[in-house]
C-alpha cells in the first residue's frame, strides 16, 4: 500500500481513499465451485466498476451469480469448494484477491460492508436488538458500553426506528420485518463504509415497506456518499435508486448501462425479456411475458450465447460464437451479436 493511497481518520484509523472516484473495480473475475459432480463456473469473466456516491444495481435471475459476486468482493467464499482462477478486486487501487488475510478481514465492516439476502433471520434472536448493534462499536471502535449504546440509539433514530431510546432493549421478534431490515441497514452502515452492498434488501418485505426501505437506502447513500452495489431480481425495485445497471446471465455480465437508457431501450434480449416480466402501473391488465424456459446448468454452459437455447432472435451463429461484452453506444454494453437490432427493435 502506499501512503498516497491512505489517510488517517481522527481516531487514527487507517482510511483507503478512492482512485479518481473509484471505489470498486471488478476486472475479468472468474469464480468456480469444484463439487464432486464437476466444476462449476458461478462467476464468468465479469468486469465492472463503482464509483463514489454511485448506485450500481446488479440484475438477474435465481441463480445467475448475483450473491456469489457480493461474496468474492466481501471475500466471504468458502474456498474450498469456490475456486477463484482468474481476475482482481481492487478496492481504492488494492487488490483485495492478493491482501493478506489480516489486512483484508480489516476492511469488512469500515471499509465494504453488506447487508445479506437472508438478513431477516440474521439478527440474533436472544439479544436486544441495541445490544447487537452497539456491539459493532465496542469490538471495531473499543467504545465503552455505555457511549456503544447511546451511538447504538443514535443509529436506530437514523434508520427511523420509532422511539429508538425504548426500543434499544428489545428483541428481534418484537419488530416487524420492514423494522428489522432497518436495524441490519443500521448494522451495515455503523463503521461508515464506503461501499455498501444490499442483496436483494427488499425482497421479503411487502411493497409499501420495500419503497421506504429503498428511499432510506438512497438517503443515506446521498448522506454518507457511499457507493452502492444493490442485487435484485426486480429492476422494478431498483429502478428510482439505481444510476447504472449490470445485466447478469449465466455467471456473465450481458449488459451494462444507466438506468434510463436500459429502461428505455434494452440492447440484449435477455434485459428485454426482463423489462417484460415487470408488472408496469402504465400498462394496467396487460399479460406479463416471461422468458421461456430455465437458466443452465453451470456445469454444462451452452456454446456460443448462453442464452441461445431461450432468445427469441437466436441465429445459427449465437450457437457457436460466444458475444463479448462491447460498447454499441457511448456508455452502453451488451454482450449480443445483434444488439444494434435490439435497441432499434
Ligand atoms: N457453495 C456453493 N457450492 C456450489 N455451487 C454454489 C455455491 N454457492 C453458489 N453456488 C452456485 O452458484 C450459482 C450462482 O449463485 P448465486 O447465489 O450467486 O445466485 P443469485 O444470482 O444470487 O440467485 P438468487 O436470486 O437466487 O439469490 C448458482 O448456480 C449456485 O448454485
Ligand atoms: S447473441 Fe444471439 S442468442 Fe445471444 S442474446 Fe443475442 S441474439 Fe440472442
Ligand atoms: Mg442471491
Amino acid at each position: 500500500m502506499t501512503v498516497q493511497d491512505t489517510t488517517r481518520t481522527d481516531d487514527g484509523r487507517v482510511r483507503y481513499e478512492p482512485q479518481d472516484g473509484v471505489l470498486l473495480e471488478v476486472d475479468d473475475l472468474f469464480v468456480e465451485f469444484h463439487t464432486p459432480d464437476g466444476v462449476a463456473t458461478a462467476i464468468n469473466g465479469v468486469s465492472f466498476d463503482l464509483r463514489q456516491g454511485e448506485s450500481l444495481a446488479i440484475l438477474g435471475e435465481s441463480g445467475s451469480g448475483k450473491s456469489v459476486t457480493a461474496q468474492a468482493i466481501m471475500g466471504i467464499l468458502d474456498m474450498p469448494p469456490a475456486v477463484i482462477p482468474h481476475g482482481h478486486i481492487r478496492y481504492c487501487g488494492q487488490d483485495l484477491l492478493t491482501m493478506p488475510d489480516e489486512q483484508r478481514r480489516k476492511t469488512r465492516g469500515p471499509e465494504i460492508s453488506m447487508i445479506f439476502q437472508d438478513a431477516l433471520s440474521s439478527l440474533n434472536p436472544v439479544f436486544p436488538v441495541g445490544w447487537q448493534i452497539a456491539e459493532m462499536f465496542r469490538v471495531h471502535r473499543g467504545m465503552n458500553k455505555s457511549d456503544a449504546l447511546q451511538q447504538a440509539i443514535r443509529l436506530m433514530e437514523r434508520v427511523q426506528i420509532p422511539a429508538a431510546r425504548e426500543r434499544v432493549k428489545a428483541y428481534p421478534h418484537q419488530f416487524s420485518g420492514g423494522m428489522r431490515q432497518r436495524i441490519m441497514i443500521a448494522m451495515a452502515i455503523a463503521l461508515d463504509p464506503a461501499v455498501l452492498i444490499a442483496d436483494e434488501p427488499t425482497t421479503a418485505l411487502d411493497v409499501t415497506v420495500q419503497a421506504q426501505i429503498m428511499n432510506l437506502l438512497q438517503e443515506l447513500q446521498e448522506e454518507r456518499q457511499m457507493g452502492l452495489i444493490l442485487i435484485t431480481h426486480d429492476l422494478g425495485v431498483v429502478a428510482d435508486v439505481a444510476d447504472r445497471i449490470t445485466v447478469m446471465y449465466a455467471g456473465r455480465l450481458v449488459e451494462k448501462a444507466e438506468v434510463d437508457e436500459l429502461y428505455a431501450s434494452p440492447a440484449h434480449p435477455y434485459t428485454r425479456g426482463l423489462l417484460e416480466s415487470i408488472p408496469r402501473l402504465d400498462q394496467k391488465g396487460q399479460t406479463l411475458a416471461a422468458i421461456g424456459g430455465l437458466p443452465p446448468n453451470l456445469m454444462r454452459i451452452p456454446s456460443g450465447c448462453a442464452f441461445n437455447p431461450r432468445c427469441r432472435m437466436a441465429r445459427d451463429i449465437c450457437r457457436t460464437d460466444c458475444p463479448e461484452l462491447r460498447e454499441v453506444t457511448p456508455g452502453r454494453f451488451s454482450a449480443c451479436h445483434f444488439a444494434e437490432e435490439v435497441v432499434d427493435a
